[in-house]
Parts: structure tokens; sequence; C-alpha cells
């Protein structure tokens, strides 16, 4: 989504400020505060428990904060639940890419357009992730089981997990890209 502009300040795309999220007596996340502009890209580096993943979790609506604030184009996200904050751009994709086996790699990403920010339904969301499915080189086999293309159809699906709120430049949380 675009920052609006306020009296001629650029507000950040994303905005969160002390952040806090505990697990009981743990402390999993302390006060944190980022902005992220519009196309920053912007990396959370810490050691394994060190929160980074909750943060994400924070953000796309998975967890609730017990104290803090999330903006998107300054408008508060947090408390919403994920599927709205999906509604509203950000498209958040996950360390294991999983697959809904049963599913055909055609429905599985019809799945995605259908919940995504921009919802699609019909002959159209068939269009779009037969569109999809060529751009990560499944486009031969969209009525194929995953299971014997796993390992490809995991890389192509963690790719379109990023691609399936096309032309909504929101930000795009994404754990463990390295
Ligand atoms: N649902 C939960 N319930 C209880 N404790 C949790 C939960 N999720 C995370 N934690 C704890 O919160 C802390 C932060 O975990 P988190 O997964 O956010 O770290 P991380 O930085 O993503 O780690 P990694 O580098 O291993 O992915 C850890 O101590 C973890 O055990
Ligand atoms: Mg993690």
């Amino acid at each position: 989504m675009s920052a609006t502009p306020l009296g001629g300040v650029q507000l950040p795309m994303l905005e969160v400020a002390g952040l806090t999220r505990r697990f009981g007596g743990l402390v999993a996340v302390d006060d944190v505060s980022l902005r992220v502009a519009e196309g920053e890209i912007v990396g959370l580096l810490g050691p394994n428990g060190s929160g980074k993943t909750t943060v994400l979790n924070l953000i796309s609506g998975a967890l609730r904060p017990d104290a803090g604030v999330i903006r998107l184009g300054g408008t508060p996200i947090h408390g919403l639940p994920s599927f709205r904050i999906a509604r509203l751009g950000v498209a958040r994709t996950f360390q294991l890419v999983r697959v809904l086996a049963s599913m055909t790699c055609r429905e599985n990403v019809l799945a995605g357009i259908a919940f995504g920010a921009h919802a699609q339904w019909g002959a159209g969301a068939r269009r779009a992730a037969d569109t999809l499915l060529g751009r990560v080189g499944l486009g031969e086999r969209p009525a194929a089981l995953p299971r014997p293309l796993r390992r490809g159809l995991a890389a192509g699906m963690g790719e379109l997990d990023a691609e399936l709120d096309l032309g909504h430049p929101g930000p795009r949380p994404f754990d463990d890209g390295f």
C-alpha cells in the first residue's frame, strides 16, 4: 500500500513502535521499534530464539501484542485478525513452505488468490493461477498433485506466496530468507 503524505511528511509504509510480546514469564519481543519505507528492504537479524519470527507473527496478525503499535500507511493494524491484515496488503511468507497435498498445483495457488488482497474467483482466478504457475516454471502441470513435484512446487510456491498479491506494493514479511 502507498504511504500517505500528511502535512508534507511522508509516513513510513510500516511502522512498529514499542512492540512487546510475552509468553508466560518469557519476554519474547521487548519494546521493538522499526520503520519500513515503501520499496525499502529491512532485515531482522538475531540469534535463535531472539524473537524474529514472533515479530513477523505480530505484524501479520498471527499473534497479538501485549504492548506497542503497528501501523500500515499510518493506520493501526495491531489487533486485527490476520485475514484482514492480509487484505490490507501484508503478504507474509513462511520459513517452511507447506502445500495442500490433496489439491492440485493450480488449486493450491487458487486458494491464495481467493483469500489475498485482490480476491478473485472462477475463470479469472484460474487464468491468474496459470499465469503465476508459468512464472515459476510449473505452467506445464497445473492439474498435477504437488507430491511428485514436491521440491519444485515448494520452491515455486515460496515465490508465489509473495506474488499472490500482484500489483499491491505492500510489506512482504518473510521468515529466514537466507
Ligand atoms: N507460541 C509460543 N509459545 C511459547 N513460547 C514461544 C512461542 N513462540 C515463540 N516462543 C519463544 O519466544 C522466543 C522467541 O522465539 P522466535 O521463534 O520468535 O525466535 P527467532 O528469533 O525467530 O528464532 P529462530 O532464529 O530460531 O527462528 C523463544 O524463546 C521461543 O521459544
Ligand atoms: Mg524464527
